[in-house]
């Protein structure tokens, strides 16, 4: 792929530039998992990031083509943004892409909701992505890597634009059942736009069977389903997973304090005593995640085990995410409500049981967070991968402290040694937090070092390289058959 131009597309950009009160500009990197695996890479392969700009508008910062060379300390790609205006923004990004497809894909009990207005929105967003492109694209076959549920259409826009382009797609949340995907009244235009990749990838084989059911029970198609490909027409789409993750070892590591200090920092900056055990959960605050039922589980973890009133604090985090949405704002007042019931029937002494953190973490913010933790808690209600989990994991070079896992976040299917948890069974992991704030330091070395090994050796690298050799080998046969 040496001399192939590489552009990536996604929604979220990975650097928001802003202008604050003194007219400084200010970069902030967003909390978004794709972003975190598809950063590491692009820096890797230089070439361009379209991506909405969601920043300050300023003309000072981007090129007279809205682009500009990052990441800000060593350049090594250029981020281009389209600029979306509000009813576009409202229309497709918070509307068809979150109040649509986000609960469609999720099992998470909040209705999707489709509107003919938001989808017109999401169809004219799309073809300006399709525009920006293909005025990006240096030659007739560029690799455009297509990121997530808010461009479902691109991959047939550009196919139909730039028929000789490698277009790799990869969906970074679940894929429901057929019965559930086919609540959407635009269906079949999603599929067919999804067919218009070279390669279609999603985290687990589920995912991948759930998605090839669909197409074979909407669309006239020939399934291939022992090489896992998909064509409504001459072109064949290869469906296949690639369960993403992160930069191994991650960058935040390099400037990291010691296990011991960071342990010593965070529990004097939130005022927990040195002998108090701290568990962490770190997430935007997306009804997904299931943050109101994890704080529910610790107080059912105080009342079942009160030797840990005094001896045990739980941090979150939560980053406000998609604010406008009536989705969010109800998670954000019902965990809010968690935190206060649980704090004022359990505090003593100046100890409380739950810090609730409502705001954005910088990388090593999170990271000093993770290092100075005795355990860790990830229970999605639904997640398609869950970097979090990996990013713990890769935070604990000491080998020490313990994961509580959803089962229905994709990284349960590798992370086998956390505890595993439902979710939806407070009692159960409110045991599970017990269990872990037991754990041997002997049991959970052994427990981190197997997971810590699965995260080194299957890391964001491998993640895009499976994607990128896949993609350089249907570029070879085409360039024979010619
Ligand atoms: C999930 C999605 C990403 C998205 C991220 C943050 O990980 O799969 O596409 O970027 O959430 O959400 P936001 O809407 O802020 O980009």
């Amino acid at each position: 792929l040496a001399n192939s131009q590489v552009i990536v597309v996604s929604n979220r950009e990975p650097y928001i530039h802003e202008r604050d009160e003194s007219g400084e500009i200010t970069v902030r990197r967003p909390a978004s998992g794709l972003v975190t695996a598809l950063e590491p890479i692009t820096r890797a392969c230089g070439g361009v990031w379209i991506a909405h700009g969601s920043g300050s508008a300023d003309r000072d910062v981007v090129d007279s083509r809205d682009r500009v060379a990052v990441p800000p300390e060593d350049p090594s790609y250029k981020l281009r943004r389209v600029w979306l205006t509000e009813a576009e923004e409202e229309g497709y990004y918070y509307r068809f892409a979150n109040e649509g497809l986000w609960p469609l894909c999720h099992i998470a009990f909040v209705r999707p909701k489709f509107r003919r207005e938001d989808w017109e929105y999401y169809k004219a967003v799309n073809a300006r992505f399709a525009d920006a492109v293909v005025a990006e694209a240096a030659g007739p076959s560029p690799i455009v890597l297509v990121q997530d549920y808010h461009f479902a259409l691109l991959p047939r826009l550009i196919r139909q634009r730039l028929p000789e382009a490698t277009i790799v797609t990869f969906w970074h949340i679940p894929w429901p059942n057929s019965e559930v995907f086919s609540i959407c009244p635009w269906r079949e235009e999603i599929l067919d736009g999804l067919l218009g990749s070279s390669i279609l990838g999603f985290h687990t084989r589920f995912y991948c069977n759930n998605f090839i059911d669909t197409v074979d029970r909407f669309m006239e198609s020939h399934i291939d389903r022992e090489l896992s490909t998909v064509s409504t027409g001459r072109e064949a789409t290869l469906v296949d997973d690639y369960p993403i993750s992160i930069e191994w070892p991650p960058e935040a590591l390099a400037g990291a304090s010691s296990v011991e200090v960071a342990r010593q920092t965070v529990r004097e900056r939130l005022g927990i005593g040195a002998d108090v055990k701290l568990g962490v959960g770190v997430e935007r605050f997306d009804y997904t995640k299931g943050i109101p039922d994890r704080l529910r589980a610790v107080g059912i973890l105080f009342e079942r085990h009160p030797e840990w009133i005094g001896r045990f604090t739980f941090v979150q985090v939560a980053a406000p995410t998609r604010n406008k949405l009536e989705a969010y704002q109800g998670i954000r007042s019902e965990s809010e409500q968690a935190a206060e019931e649980i704090n004022s029937r359990f505090a003593r002494n100046g100890w409380r049981p739950i810090e609730l953190l409502i705001r954005h973490h910088e990388p090593a913010e999170v990271m000093e967070l993770f290092r100075a933790a005795d355990l860790c808690v990830v229970t999605s209600l639904h997640d398609g991968m869950n970097l979090v989990a990996k990013e713990f994991v890769a935070a604990r070079d000491d080998e020490r402290g313990v994961l509580v896992l959803s089962t229905f976040a994709g990284a349960s299917r590798e992370l086998l040694e956390a505890l595993l948890v439902n979710p939806y069974d407070n009692d159960g992991m409110a045991e599970a937090i017990d269990r872990a704030l037991k754990m041997s330091e002997a049991e959970q070395r052994g427990r981190m070092r197997m997971m810590r090994e699965l995260v080194r050796d299957n890391n964001v690298y491998r993640w895009a390289g499976s994607m990128l050799l896949e993609a350089a080998r249907m570029r070879r046969r085409r360039a024979i058959r010619k």
